[in-house]
Order: structure tokens, then sequence, then C-alpha cells
């Protein structure tokens, strides 16, 4: 299994039965991003919310590859009225694609669609716990402040082995909050997210991870640069 850091929020998750997942891919307008949104094949992409810095180059890429869509159910109904292959869900909800399980999760953010012009109503922020073929489950929380149910719902019902958070500040936890989201969340591997993409989000990872071994737990910080991949 791989997971590729596409910068801010966007990963590619590749499975080993190949499943090839997209979540948040923000590429086109990410000063960041390794890679180009032509060169980008998915089977499936995950959407956490309705910010251009999140559903980003979305039609692009599922227009193109057909992929489907997983997302809220706001974001359901408006890719399918673009004639896009979305399944919506909500809050709470798992749904199966091929051979992994993907769960939406609470996130503590806003929604609203503000990649269209007149700003369309978004539903609900969420995150993601993506159970895969092999029994490894990866959280990503999307944009998200500190919440208690990191400790229990997510902790305690989904165990997640990998857990993406933010940690850029401003718009989500700074690094303050997301020392105390990883011990928490106690995952085995914790890639932090949504920083250094632009210059409000500035932070310093290796700092973050050193708040976070002081915690004195198991957890292993990878810090990765934008188009290194996290293999297992
Ligand atoms: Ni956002
Ligand atoms: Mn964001």
């Amino acid at each position: 299994m791989m997971i590729k850091w596409l910068g801010h929020s966007a990963f590619q998750i590749t499975t080993n039965h190949n499943l090839r997942i997209l979540i948040d891919p923000f590429i086109s307008n990410n000063p960041v991003s390794p890679v180009t949104v032509e060169e980008l094949t998915a089977d499936l992409i995950l959407v956490t919310h309705g910010h251009q810095d999140h559903f980003g180059d979305t039609l692009e890429i599922a227009n193109r590859t057909r992929a489907l869509i997983v997302a809220n159910h706001e974001h359901s109904l408006f890719l399918s009225k673009q004639g896009l292959n979305a399944q919506g869900m909500n809050i709470g909800g798992t749904v199966e694609v091929q051979d992994i399980e993907v769960t939406m999760v609470n996130s503590t953010h806003s929604s609203d669609m503000d990649f269209i012009e007149e700003i369309g109503a978004g539903g609900s922020s969420c995150g993601f716990i993506l159970k895969l073929e092999n029994g490894r489950k990866i959280y990503h929380s999307g944009d998200t402040g500190l919440f208690g149910d990191m400790k229990t719902v997510i902790r305690d019902v989904y165990e997640p082995n990998i857990a993406l958070i933010p940690i850029g500040d401003l718009f989500t936890m700074g690094p303050r909050e997301a020392a105390i989201a990883a011990d928490w969340l106690s995952p085995e591997v914790l890639i932090p997210m949504h920083y250094n993409t632009f210059p409000a989000i500035e932070q310093n990872p290796m700092e973050f991870a050193e708040m976070v071994e002081s915690l004195n737990t198991d957890i292993e910080v990878v810090i990765l640069e934008p188009g290194e991949v996290y293999e297992e």
C-alpha cells in the first residue's frame, strides 16, 4: 500500500489490490503540487468538503477517468447534476467500494461550495476512515479543529493505524492542538498535512514531530515532502 502526499490535504493512495484513491485532489491551484491534473488517474475520489483547496480538480479528474466520487449528500447532488458518478452519504455511514470500506466521520469545520460562482450550501465537512482489504485503517481528518470525538468515536470505535491530520493553524488545528489530537488518536503512524502550502499556514513539521515525541507514545510521525510516498 502506498500513500503519496500531493501537498496540502491531497493524497493518492494505492492499495495492494491496485485500487487508486484520491482524497481532496487540489492540484492545479496548489503551489506545491508535485503532479499535474492530467497525469492523475483514479478509481475513487473522496471529498471532505466544498472549499476549493479540497474539492480542487474533482470535476476534471472525474470527467476524464469516470472515477466514483464519494462525498456528502449535498455534494453528491451537485456532482450527479454534472453527469458524474457520485455516491452521497453522511456522517456515521459506511460504503463499500470494491474491497475497501469508507466511513464518513465528523469534523469541526464548514463546507460551503466556494468553487462555484454562486457559492452553494455544501452540507457538513467531514473526515474519512478507510478500511483497506488488508485490514489497515487510514483516517483522513479533512479540515478540522480539535474535537473530543477523536478520542472516543474515532479512536475507540474505528482504531485507525495511520492518521493524516492538519497542523497549519488559522483554518484548522495548529501544531499545539494537533499534538493533542495525536495523543487522543494514538495511531501507529501520523502524517501531518495542510501546512506550508501558503504563507498563512507556514509551520515547521520537525517542531510538531518533537511535540508528539515528548508525549512518550509509540506514534511515528512521518514527515513527507510533496510527491513523497509512505509505503507499507
Ligand atoms: Ni476548508
Ligand atoms: Mn482547507
